[in-house]
């Protein structure tokens, strides 16, 4: 087995290898043909279904050398002297080929100035210049951006195309691992691939045994469960201090926080359903025993409804930013100061 990331190891490296986003890779691979690419886009959609892929496959399509491949992540580059930059930069031709393209990651963070700056230079681009501007969130792009790109919806990965790339990547590292535990991969993973490759990463540390769907039950169930139980009462005892250390002690263990932030936005969902009515529980009844669901409904006492539901939004948003925050605890704990702010003010 190599030692290189699944996901860096797997990144598709050719048109060939995307999986679903047919539309997207039709266009895109027909526009490169007729010489037609334009000149901006904008690729909206779920975390983990390849909108950075695709941006690179572009690039590389375009015979763009690496020097001339710019990725700017916006979420730490929000402001308009990043973006003055960016403009500067602009002018200078490609060092080598015909184009440069700048990816703009997370475009949706840039503060307004910023995106005033952007549309400046989406109004009059220099003939080699691409951008390809990236969000999970398409929804906050300001519309004056909207109408000077081209955009494409990225969709969820259906858990037959997850599991289709999956069992490549298994059978090309010899990880074994029966269908129904890959299925329950896919699953888990709600239509990001990333999600379901993480997974299937965390349990290679069984090497070479089977993996079963037990497995995968342990691994998100229990294990997220107890973890994400002892988070929700950090929370709900409004400890700070309590909720920050335990996520600093989570990262030491190389707890995967994305996953680890999932769980917890999902235990929140279940707290705030039963808050909603209690008899909401019974759709619980699937995913959690008995038990569980009395710890579940225990925990919601202590919030409001309110508050609960301010919860789960803040964590989907933390889970989101982990991947690019330079410290990967961060986004949750952020998401703990807001969290607790937020049930003291209720
Ligand atoms: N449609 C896809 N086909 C093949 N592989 C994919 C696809 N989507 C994601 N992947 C794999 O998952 C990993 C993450 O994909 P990528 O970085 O492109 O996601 P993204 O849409 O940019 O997510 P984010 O919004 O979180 O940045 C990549 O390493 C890639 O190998
Ligand atoms: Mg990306």
């Amino acid at each position: 087995m190599g030692n290189l990331v699944l996901y860096r190891k797997y990144r598709p490296q050719k048109w060939e290898e995307v999986i679903g986003q047919e539309h997207v890779v039709r266009t895109l691979t027909n526009a490169l043909k007729l010489e037609r690419v334009g000149h901006a886009y904008l690729f909206g959609g779920p975390r983990g279904t390849g909108k950075t892929t695709i941006a690179r496959l572009l690039a590389k399509s375009l015979g763009c050398a690496d020097l001339d491949l710019i990725e700017i992540d916006a979420a730490s580059n929000r402001g308009i002297d990043e973006i003055r930059q960016l403009r500067e930069g602009i002018k200078f031709a490609p060092t080598a080929g015909k184009y440069k393209v700048f990816i703009i990651d997370e475009v949706h963070q840039l503060t307004k100035e910023a995106f005033n700056a952007l549309l400046k230079t989406l109004e009059e681009p220099p003939a080699h210049a691409i951008f390809i501007l990236a969000t999970t969130e398409a929804h906050k792009v300001p519309e004056t951006i909207l109408s000077r790109v081209q955009q494409f919806a990225f969709r969820r990965l259906s858990a037959a195309e997850i599991i289709q790339k999956l069992q490549k990547i298994t059978s090309a590292e010899k990880i074994k691992i029966n269908d129904s535990a890959l299925r329950l991969i896919a699953n888990y993973a709600g239509g990001s691939y990333r999600d379901a490759e993480s997974m299937l990463e965390q349990l290679r540390i069984w090497d070479d045994k089977m993996i079963e769907e037990s497995d995968i039950e342990e691994l998100l169930g229990a294990v997220n469960f107890e973890k994400v139980k002892v988070m929700t009462d950090y929370l709900g005892g409004a400890d700070a201090k309590g909720a920050i250390d335990y996520v600093g002690m989570l990262a030491e263990k190389g707890t995967d926080l994305e996953m680890f932030a999932k769980a917890l936005v999902s235990h929140l969902r279940k707290m705030m359903l039963i808050k909603v009515d209690s008899s909401l529980a019974s759709l619980l009844a699937q995913e959690l025993t008995a038990d569980q669901t009395e710890i579940v409904k225990k925990q919601a006492e202590v919030f409001s409804l309110n508050s609960v539901a301010q919860a789960v939004k803040i964590v989907m948003a933390a889970q989101n930013d982990i991947k690019r925050s330079p410290i990967p605890s961060l986004p949750i704990e952020l998401a703990v100061v807001e969290i607790i702010n937020n049930k003291n003010s209720i």
